[in-house]
């Protein structure tokens, strides 16, 4: 991985992320990141915690803008992590850049 000064980070390539599927990035001391890639080629990056009780959203069914969540089927939205009614609940998003046939990252 590279870093520039805005801490944007090259993390790997669209093929690398399996369509409806998710990539994990791995952080020290913090929540995972999840890398979700659309079947449109879109890609988002959410938290990998389901607002419910944790579960990995990086396990779930992507479908359109919407991960549902494998332990109880919450569906949270790709670009705002908020859950769709009537559940409750939001997942932190993080900024995310397709950059040719890279998916760059921008991480705090
Ligand atoms: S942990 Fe995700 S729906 Fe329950």
């Amino acid at each position: 991985m590279s870093a520039d000064k805005n801490q944007w980070q090259s993390i790997c390539k669209l093929d690398d992320i399996p369509a409806q599927g998710a990539r994990v990035v791995k952080r020290e001391g913090k929540t995972d990141i999840a890398l979700f890639r659309t079947l449109d080629n879109r890609v988002f990056a959410l938290d990998d915690h389901c607002p419910h009780k944790g579960g990995a959203l990086s396990h779930g069914l992507v479908y359109g803008d919407t991960v549902a969540c494998p332990l109880h089927n919450f569906k949270i939205s790709l670009q705002t992590g908020q859950a769709q009614a009537p559940d409750e609940g939001h997942t932190p998003c993080h900024k995310v850049e397709l950059r040719d046939d890279t998916v760059w990252l921008a991480v705090d």
